[in-house]
């Protein structure tokens, strides 16, 4: 489904699955103008300068995880922007794609709770021709864009057509294969792992080593008093000696 402009591409989806719509499916706008990001951030989503959209899946079948979800949408959303910009992306744990270190794209996971079964959104932002200028103060050194990384603008259709087409593709290896090519494949993508980081989980700050990331999608950390953590969802920064 295409929308100019939307409130925020996980808002409709939200709507849409209360009118019976045949999962999964895709929703996108030009543009979101209470685009939502994590931590009740707001996310910038202007008119035709990104791919604002959301998939909903069932969580359905055995041993599937909210976390695969992740795995599959920030795949797609990497093979298609490498294929298309010839740029290198990595991933941030735990949803964060990133292009020499800065933000190009985020995912924002929502789960509903029907009597069918659960429903994961998984909504994603995708900076494809915003311009440096156009960034807030706050973000100029975080984000970016594929204009900005190649001083080109791609085609949005043509990306979003093979976004959805690698995301077809990762789901059927998925169902035949099971998680672990998905998973393998994220892992090595993943920028995180030996990094020194830190993450606040509830008023506590945890320091340590991003040891590994589960299969589930939760982090094992080794915090610099020794401990082992297992943690599920949080925003975490690098410690900068270590970048
Ligand atoms: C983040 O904070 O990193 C997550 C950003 C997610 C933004 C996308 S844009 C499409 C979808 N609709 C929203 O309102 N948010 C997500």
């Amino acid at each position: 489904m295409y929308r100019e402009t939307i409130t925020s591409t996980n808002i409709l989806a939200r709507k849409l699955l209360t009118s019976n719509i045949d999962l999964p499916f895709v929703v996108i706008s030009e543009e979101q103008t209470q685009g939502k990001g994590r931590l009740k951030r707001s996310w910038f989503s202007p008119s035709k300068k990104g791919l604002w959209f959301s998939t909903a899946f069932p969580i359905s079948g055995k041993n599937k995880k909210i976390g695969h979800y992740n795995f599959l949408v920030s795949l797609a959303v990497s093979s298609a922007v490498e294929t298309f910009s010839g740029l290198k992306i990595d991933f941030k744990w735990p949803n964060d794609i990133l292009c020499g270190g800065k933000k190009i794209c985020g995912i924002l996971s929502e789960v509903i709770s029907e009597d069918s079964g659960n429903i994961v959104l998984v909504g994603a932002g995708l900076n494809v021709d915003i311009e440096l200028k156009e960034l807030a103060d706050d973000i100029k050194d975080k984000a970016t864009s594929i204009l900005i990384e190649t001083g080109k603008s791609p085609d949005r259709d043509e990306l979003f057509i093979e976004l959805v087409r690698t995301l077809n593709l990762l789901y059927d290896i998925w169902e035949k294969n099971g998680l672990t090519p998905l998973y393998k494949e994220w892992i090595k993508k993943c920028a995180t792992l030996g990094k020194t980081v830190s993450i606040a989980q509830g008023k506590q700050k945890i320091t340590g080593t991003a040891e590994s990331v589960n299969s589930d999608g939760s982090l094992n950390l080794i915090g610099s008093n020794g401990k082992k953590y297992k943690i599920y969802a949080g925003d975490i920064e690098y410690i900068i000696n270590d970048q």
